[in-house]
């Protein structure tokens, strides 16, 4: 049974999605260009609610000032129509030739001078669009080469330009947050920030930090070999959830961008449970965009585009169900109480307790017989199995 969504699920799609022409490495594109205005009415149509894109996407590298006016008053006009919003903006600083090493921390001072102005232009773009979230994915920051890259240069670079875009939104008061989205490699041999954890690392560097999160996308860190659950989990905990890339990657390999649970579909059951019902023990919940960043594969014609967007969405509502269902049974609920999964929120010190409390507490270890402790099993494969059976639709 296919699940039909509603602009209230909040789902939206990048432009370049539903609009790549699938060329690849090896082959020249298989579909005819989109117009974005009949993207706009697609999307509305199959029940969507939001559309992103990238400068470029939208209007082409080197338009003129009255063409650029022109495909944005269409644009604009398409919006209207159908109350498709735009929650999300990016920048392209990955295809034209002059970006082919980075933007931002390109070796030419001159290269990285023009990338800033480039994402600064957008930024005017976004928040006149209304977009709460700047999306900065630095396909091309990295480098194939550990000699030609002087890495403390490099993140210092990153830092500069990523403040400076960030003091940028601040000075203009705009209603704007940036969003860095980690990957481990491709275009580049290795990118910089590849991981969730990197990017977190980095930001906690930033002057303007507090408006800089995280836009983690499902292949980009199963590439790295990672639990992508895990790691907008620890971007919640961190209060740097800002938005979400969902697509699917079969495991360590180029960029597969498949539809969502088309790759490791227990990852997205998982995935879609801490994103609907939250932590089990509460806590920060992510409220943003259910935003999709696949590309339909090569094989598809334009049919076959608008119905893998519809696969998207429909999986995504599918695996709601299911997770609702297994927080509500109350079998699961009876395994999570035997693997003793909510005794982790317990603080592990008392209330009050001091250190000298915990030296002097003999129950906590001198009185411990560990061999005795290790003895009980914690049943998490039962529990597992419950989500499993679960997520098959046979419970
Ligand atoms: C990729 C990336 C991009 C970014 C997008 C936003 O293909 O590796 O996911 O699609 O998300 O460029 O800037
Ligand atoms: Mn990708
Ligand atoms: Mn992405």
């Amino acid at each position: 049974m296919t699940r039909r969504p509603a602009p209230s699920d909040k789902f939206s799609f990048g432009l370049w999605t539903i609009g790549w022409q699938a060329r690849d490495q090896f082959g020249d594109a298989t579909r005819a260009p989109l117009d974005p205005v009949h993207a706009v009415h697609q999307l509305a149509e199959l029940g969507a609610w939001g559309i992103t894109f990238h400068d470029d996407d939208l209007v082409p590298f080197g338009s003129t000032a009255a063409e650029r006016d022109d495909i944005l008053t269409r644009f604009r006009a398409a919006l209207d129509a159908t109350g498709l919003v735009v929650p999300m903006v990016t920048t392209n600083t990955f295809t034209h030739p002059i970006f082919k090493d980075g933007a931002f921390t390109s070796n030419r001072r001159d290269v990285r001078r023009y990338g800033l102005r480039k994402v600064l232009r957008n930024v005017d773009l976004a928040a006149d669009l209304g977009a709460q979230t700047f999306v900065m994915w630095g396909g091309r920051e990295g480098a194939e080469y550990d000699g030609v890259k002087d890495q403390r240069a490099a993140l210092d670079r990153y830092r500069e330009g990523i403040d400076t875009v960030a003091s940028y939104i601040k000075s203009q008061g705009y209603d704007l947050r940036i969003a860095i989205e980690p990957k481990p490699n491709e275009p580049r041999g290795d990118i910089l920030l590849p991981t969730v954890g990197h990017a977190l690392g980095f930001i906690a560097q930033l002057e303007h930090g507090d408006i800089v999160g995280l836009n983690p996308e499902v292949g980009h860190e199963q590439m790295a070999g990672l639990n992508y659950t895990s790691g907008i989990a620890q971007a919640l905990w961190s209060d740097k959830l800002f938005h979400i890339d969902l697509n699917g990657q079969r495991s360590i390999k180029y960029d597969q961008d498949l539809c969502f649970g088309h790759g490791d579909l227990l990852s997205a059951f998982f995935t879609v449970d801490l994103v609907e019902n939250g932590f089990l023990s509460g806590g920060p919940r992510y409220e943003g965009p259910r935003h999709f960043d696949y590309k339909p594969s090569r094989t598809e014609d334009y049919d076959g585009v608008w119905a893998s967007a519809a696969a998207n969405m429909s999986t995504y509502l599918l695996l709601k169900d299911r997770a609702a269902a297994y927080r509500a049974d109350p079998e699961v609920q009876a395994a999570i109480a035997a693997s003793r999964v909510l005794e982790l929120a317990e603080p592990t010190m008392a209330p009050g307790e001091t250190l000298a409390d915990l030296l002097a507490d003999h129950t906590a270890y001198e009185d411990v017989d560990p061999d005795a402790v290790a003895e009980a099993g914690y049943a998490f494969v039962a529990l597992n199995q419950l989500a499993v059976e679960h997520a098959l639709g046979a419970r």
